[in-house]
């Protein structure tokens, strides 16, 4: 007779610290759809629920790569073809210094990559808060505390950074810089990035410039790369097919390290152990790395001009509803308003959902300042679909707070 087996198989303790607020909500989320009501999901920032495409000509590559036989495994780096176009592409702006390239399963790859490789117990990495929940994650998995800097609201939302010399520790060993920003969509100032290149140069930090929505600036200001106003510093610069070039799915991120080369080697070493010891990111998804780049980016056009005008419609709504207010967002496909209710941001999001099946994240979920309330939506629907959002959230306002 087979034995059964008596005891619970117990997840390990260290994922009782890994929240993914965006994901998580999904559990209330098909509790509501299973009483037959349709959500409306602003709350996953996946330009393809809606109407964006991935330009054809990377379908095609993909395609062809398939059918041409690419369907093993590729070198632990990625394709060549690949790594000379994202080469090709840091140059463009103004990347030097460049020692290593390397494509992943999408940045979130990289960052588990790139974490894993520098940090031992005891060390610290400053993040941003708030911050995309991706990072507390990984910090979490690989069993290393928060040590977050604010965002100045007040500021536009740029990194507050008298915080982060205040919590810059002997054990802190880099800085992760999200710009444009998710959540809050603000991009930085070059001002800014030098200052940080600056904290990075006296405490011998790596910055971890997570530039995956670099292309998606919605005004004419040029976004500016962290690696390009420091080539002496190190830098790995995160970038990716599924924001810019609206193939989430395909999973391709990278990485770019810049900086002196004596300085950043040893780590790459390790980075590139890592990558080995994974084999490889998704073979024939890497063929669209060079048409993408060095192809047309007249989708980006498109692209930019839906989000100038759901940007403005979302922030008329803010503006027009009492207890909302929200600092414009520039870049990526965020807002981040700060509400004045009565009870926690958590509770507002959850029965949001179930009373008018609208949803977004909880700005405790990424972090914010005490006594702050915020949440996150994600603007990508067309006008209609978010007119009628909007007004569903300030019903739900009039309903409950009034
Ligand atoms: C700031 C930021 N970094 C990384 C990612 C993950 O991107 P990928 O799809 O390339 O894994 C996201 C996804 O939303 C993001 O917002």
């Amino acid at each position: 007779m087979p034995i059964a087996q008596a005891r619970e198989i117990a997840p390990a303790r260290r994922l009782e610290n890994v929240r993914y607020a965006i994901r998580d909500l999904a559990c209330i989320a098909d509790e509501v759809a299973r009483q037959g009501h349709k959500i409306l999901p602003l709350n996953i920032g996946d330009p393809l629920n809606f109407d964006f495409q991935t330009p054809a000509h990377m379908i095609e590559a993909v395609y062809k790569a398939m059918r041409d036989g690419k369907n093993g495994y590729s070198s632990s780096s990625g394709i060549p073809p690949a790594l000379d176009a994202i080469r090709g592409e840091a140059a463009r702006k103004g990347i030097t210094n460049i020692q290593d390239i390397f494509v992943t399963s999408g940045v979130s790859e990289t960052v588990d990559i790139c974490l894993t490789a520098l940090l031992n117990p005891g060390d610290n990495l400053l993040t941003p808060c708030p911050d995309y929940p991706l990072y507390s994650a990984v910090l979490a998995k690989i069993e290393i505390g928060l040590n977050t800097y604010y965002l100045n609201e007040e500021d536009g939302w740029q990194p507050d950074l008298d915080d982060i010399k205040r919590k810059i520790t002997p054990r802190t060993r880099g800085i992760v810089l999200i710009n444009p920003n998710n959540p809050t969509g603000s991009v930085c100032t070059r001002k800014m990035l030098e200052q940080i290149a600056e904290l990075a140069r006296q405490h011998n930090l790596i910055i971890f410039a997570d530039e995956i929505y670099d292309k998606l600036i919605m005004d004419d200001d040029p976004h500016v790369a962290m690696a390009s106003v420091a080539p002496d510093v190190p830098v790995i610069t995160f970038g990716g097919l599924s924001k810019n070039y609206l193939a989430p799915g395909w999973r391709i991120g990278w990485g770019i390290a810049s900086g002196e080369a004596s300085v950043i080697k040893p780590y790459l070493e390790g980075v590139n152990k890592l990558l080995r010891s994974r084999l490889c990111a998704n073979h024939p998804e890497q063929y669209a790395i060079k048409p993408a780049l060095e192809g047309p980016q007249d989708h980006l056009l498109e692209v930019k001009r839906k989000l100038r005008g759901r940007r403005d419609l979302t922030m008329k709504w803010c503006a027009d509803t009492s207890r909302v207010s929200c600092v414009a967002p520039r870049g990526a496909f965020y807002a981040y308003p700060s509400i004045e209710i009565p009870e926690g941001d958590d509770v507002f999001v959850t029965e949001l959902i179930r009373q008018k099946h609208v949803m977004v994240v909880h700005g405790s979920g990424f972090g914010q300042r005490p006594g702050t309330k915020h949440f996150r939506i994600v603007f990508l629907p067309d006008e209609k679909t978010l007119t009628s959002a909007y007004a569903a959230i300030a019903d739900f306002m009039r309903e409950r707070y009034a």
